[in-house]
């Protein structure tokens, strides 16, 4: 697959309380044709900021961008070639749901039956098709977001930007419009970055995410690979729900598992691959709620039960290891199925896990 978007070490210094920062800090990335990245991150991390850099509304302070191997750092943005969905998608209200969409290529000095043809493929393939004589008012904010990417895809952009597009639509909406905006985007090939600060949107929606964390890129990988394979504390900690426990790192075997101590028991779990810690390091052992277990594993240490909280299909206990310095319980769901025996606060059990569930990673 040729690459479609190249950025080789994007900063961007902006002033903020009379002190300069960098809001993109050296963020190198190579995406592919016809694939969907998305930028996640908390607030504030740079997303916005270098999404609005590849479209040319914000100028790196030094590094290069370049679309399809030629280097457009300093080409202006209405020539870039490229479409951007905001999250506010202000449509022309005066005008028609057709109007809104035909106006980029009218500006572009198209008309007559081949302009007609393309917007109408365009609202076909939103699932527009029947507005076309409506305005934008008389349309739910759903509907208005799917005019705003018709109104893009029907100019044919090399790539499609899209910030935060569904932040203003209620959550049943959003959910819809995450299927809604990946079908499209795979029906045309077309070559996407999108941001949000929603992991589940992230996770969904996506080939690749790159997790932003003040400026810098954390790791970059499919979602499974994030989820499985979290390079940092705060990818585990961001995507999904993780229990960091603390420990140190003991030994490293042959096929990719270690040993880790946690409150004197020695346990196995898989080394992280991204950016694994070296023997004698302190190391986190990081294990998803789901998959820490009052019996099920190999491995298991001593806790007791400081809360439970009952969640209907589900049970969620949190728990502390004995004597340790944690400063909030970790997290241990387990199913609720009929005739589950209840663990009550106070009493004192083994958490377990097996190797795979758990990986091990820097401190
Ligand atoms: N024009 C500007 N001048 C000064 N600081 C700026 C400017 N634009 C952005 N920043 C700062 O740069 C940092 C990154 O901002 P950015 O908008 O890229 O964040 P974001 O990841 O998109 O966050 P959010 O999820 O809240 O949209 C923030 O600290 C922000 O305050
Ligand atoms: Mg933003």
């Amino acid at each position: 697959m040729s690459v479609s978007l190249t950025l080789k070490n994007i900063c961007r210094r902006f002033i903020k309380d009379n002190e300069e920062f960098l809001a993109v800090d050296n963020v190198n990335l190579e995406v592919t044709q016809g694939e969907f990245l998305t930028f996640l991150g908390p607030s504030g991390c740079g997303k916005t900021t270098t999404l609005r850099m590849i479209a040319g509304f914000e100028t790196p302070s030094s590094g290069q961008i370049l679309i399809d191997g030629v280097d457009i750092t300093n080409v202006p943005a209405n020539e870039r070639g490229l479409g951007f969905v905001f999250q506010n998608y202000a449509l022309f209200p005066h005008m028609t749901i057709f109007d809104n969409v035909a106006y980029g290529l009218k500006i572009r000095g198209e008309s007559g039956e081949t302009l007609a043809q393309k917007v109408r493929e365009a609202l076909a393939l939103v699932g527009l098709s029947k507005a076309e004589h409506r305005y934008p008012n008389q349309l739910s904010g759903g509907e208005q977001q799917r005019v705003a990417l018709a109104r893009v895809l029907v100019l044919r952009p090399k790539l499609l930007l899209m910030d935060e597009p569904l932040s203003n639509l209620d959550a049943k909406l959003r959910l819809h419009m995450r299927t809604e905006i990946r079908r499209i985007q795979q029906t045309l090939g077309i070559t996407c970055l999108y941001v949000t600060h929603d992991q589940k949107e992230a996770l969904t929606m996506s080939d690749r995410i790159m997790v932003m964390h003040r400026g810098k890129i954390e790791q970059i990988g499919t979602p499974m690979q994030l989820y499985e394979d979290p390079a940092t504390a705060f990818v585990a900690d961001f995507i999904g729900q993780a229990n960091l426990i603390e420990g140190k790192l003991e030994s490293i075997e042959s096929d990719g598992f270690g040993f880790i101590s946690v409150s004197g028991r020695k346990l196995r779990a898989r080394l992280g691959k991204q950016n694994p810690p070296t023997v004698g390091e302190s190391a986190y052992l990081v294990v998803r709620p789901e998959n820490l277990r009052p019996d099920a594993g190999s491995e298991n240490f001593p806790v007791k039960v400081v809360n439970r909280l009952f969640e209907g299909d589900r049970i969620d206990y949190h728990v502390e290891i004995p004597g340790s310095t944690q400063t909030k319980p970790y997290s241990m769901s387990v199913p609720f199925l009929p005739g589950t025996t209840l663990i009550d606060v106070g009493q004192e059990i083994q958490a377990a896990f097996t190797p795979l569930a758990g990986v091990i990673i820097k401190r």
